[in-house]
């Protein structure tokens, strides 16, 4: 790793985990999930606008567990594998899917949006 490169790194900053969930995570929560499981309805007792609810969670358990996609339940829930099927409906595209596991994978990092 030479000088160049880390004059670039300094430049344009390291891979930013608030900015990837602005630009990949929050887009698909607010447009698929953000109408029922928000702060006035919090169906199902939780809320995607606010990291802490999806932590403590619901009636099963944490949502996410940064780290452990496959022990979240919101994995289990978006594959409608088992008895709660979100988004009622049809399912995700396996592309939002897959980035939702990445997201918890690297830690379930929040933004700034979706943020109250
Ligand atoms: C049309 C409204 C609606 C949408 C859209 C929706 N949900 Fe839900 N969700 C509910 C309701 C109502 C419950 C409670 C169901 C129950 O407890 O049996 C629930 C429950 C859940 C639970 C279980 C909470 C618990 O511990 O009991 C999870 C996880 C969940 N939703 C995730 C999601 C995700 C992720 C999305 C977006 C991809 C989403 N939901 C979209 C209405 C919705």
């Amino acid at each position: 790793m030479g000088a160049a490169y880390l004059l670039l790194l300094a430049f344009w900053g390291a891979p930013d985990p608030g900015r990837f969930f602005d630009q990949r995570i929050a887009p698909i929560l607010t447009k698929r999930c953000l109408g029922c499981h928000n702060h006035d309805l919090n169906d199902g007792g939780i809320a995607f606008d606010n990291r802490d609810s999806l932590l403590k969670g619901g009636r099963h358990g944490a949502v996410i567990m940064p780290g452990k996609p496959e022990q979240s339940f919101l994995l289990e829930a978006v594959r409608h594998k088992g008895d709660v099927r979100m988004p009622p409906g049809s399912p995700l595209p396996a592309k939002e899917i897959k980035l939702l596991r990445e997201w918890i994978a690297a830690g379930a990092q929040w933004g700034s949006k979706l943020r109250r």
